[in-house]
């Protein structure tokens, strides 16, 4: 292996960390693009912006759980996670290009669910880079392959949404209640730094009770609902705020309701990376988020 340190993360590392997974998360886009797929981008100075907060909300809420590793004090690479209740969720991880596949991965995984020792459950999601997929199920993940949805949005297929409301912070304890039920772990203060950065829906009956975060753009950044019935209508209330090109991530096998709202709206379905999990199986009716799973 390298000879690499492994330390805390600090307040100070946030910025270079987040430059070095900007870097290493498009050198492997660029590695598995497919030849007639679009090319793949940078990104943005806005996504980098958000990168910083939320990794910063790790630190913060997480300190045992965020790591670098360096190298003649250069930083090489970092592990970032944090428990939720019986819950550990590794957020986001990556070594510098170059420096991949010698060990350091290894030694920063190790240092990350040391943190979640206590757990029962464990949650991250996978890009497809085979050094990540090894290093997960040699960690004991189970590999839940995900798809997506993508492509211009058929508006004549939007029904009208009923019984769907603007959320706010006082739902945050319903809300809480149906991750337990779905994931066994509230999401307890992810949800406020959701709040700050992506709109809010809830849908509460005597039938049934969901919420969704969506961005600006219409995509569903986490959806939880205790019916398939909620979170169709959760969805499409999503995808209304679409104007251009939609995009829905992060749909396993288990959440066919969504494929059926995409196909129903005219998107295209594909697949890439993996939902892992560990002693749970996937959450459904459920769109995880990327690194607050
Ligand atoms: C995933 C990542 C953090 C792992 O760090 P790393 O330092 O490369 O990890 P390690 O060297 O400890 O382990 C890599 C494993 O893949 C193997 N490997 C190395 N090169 C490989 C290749 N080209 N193809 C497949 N496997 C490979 C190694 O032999 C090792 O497996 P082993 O320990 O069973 O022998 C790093 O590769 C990375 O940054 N990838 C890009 C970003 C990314 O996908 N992050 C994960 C997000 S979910």
């Amino acid at each position: 292996m390298t000879d690499a340190r492994i330390r805390p993360m600090r307040a100070e590392d946030v910025v270079e960390v987040e430059r070095l997974s900007s870097e290493a998360f498009y050198e492997v886009d660029k590695r598995l693009a497919r030849r007639d797929g679009p090319d793949p981008e940078p990104r943005s100075a806005e996504r980098g912006a958000q990168w910083v907060t939320r990794t910063q909300h790790y630190l913060s809420t997480d300190p045992g759980g965020c790591w670098v590793a360096e190298v003649d004090a250069d930083l090489v690479g970092f592990a970032t996670s944090f428990t939720r209740e019986l819950m550990w969720v590794l957020a986001s991880y990556a070594v510098r290009p170059g420096l991949q596949g010698h060990g350091i991965g290894r030694a920063l995984l190790a240092a990350a669910m040391q943190h979640g020792r206590g757990c029962l459950r464990g949650m991250l999601s996978a890009s497809a880079d085979p050094r990540a997929v090894r290093r997960y199920r040699s960690a004991g993940f189970s590999l839940h392959p995900q798809m997506h949805l993508s492509g211009t949005l058929d508006r004549s297929a939007i029904p009208v949404v009923e019984k769907v409301r603007e959320g706010s912070a006082g739902d945050f304890e319903l809300m809480d209640s149906i991750d337990r039920r779905l994931r066994g772990a509230a999401h307890g203060p992810d949800h406020a730094w959701l709040l700050s950065e992506f709109r809010l829906v809830v849908s509460d009956t005597s039938t049934g009770s969901g919420y969704a975060f969506h961005a600006s753009d219409g995509t569903p950044v986490l959806l939880a609902a205790t019916n398939r019935r909620t979170a169709t209508r959760l969805l499409w209330e999503c995808l209304a705020a679409t104007s251009g090109q939609a995009f829905v991530p992060h749909i396993t096998a288990a959440n066919e309701w969504a494929v059926d709202v995409g196909l129903a709206a005219r998107l295209d379905l594909a697949q890439g990376g993996f939902l892992a999990l560990r002693s749970m199986r996937p959450p459904a009716p459920y769109l995880h988020h990327g690194s607050l799973l």
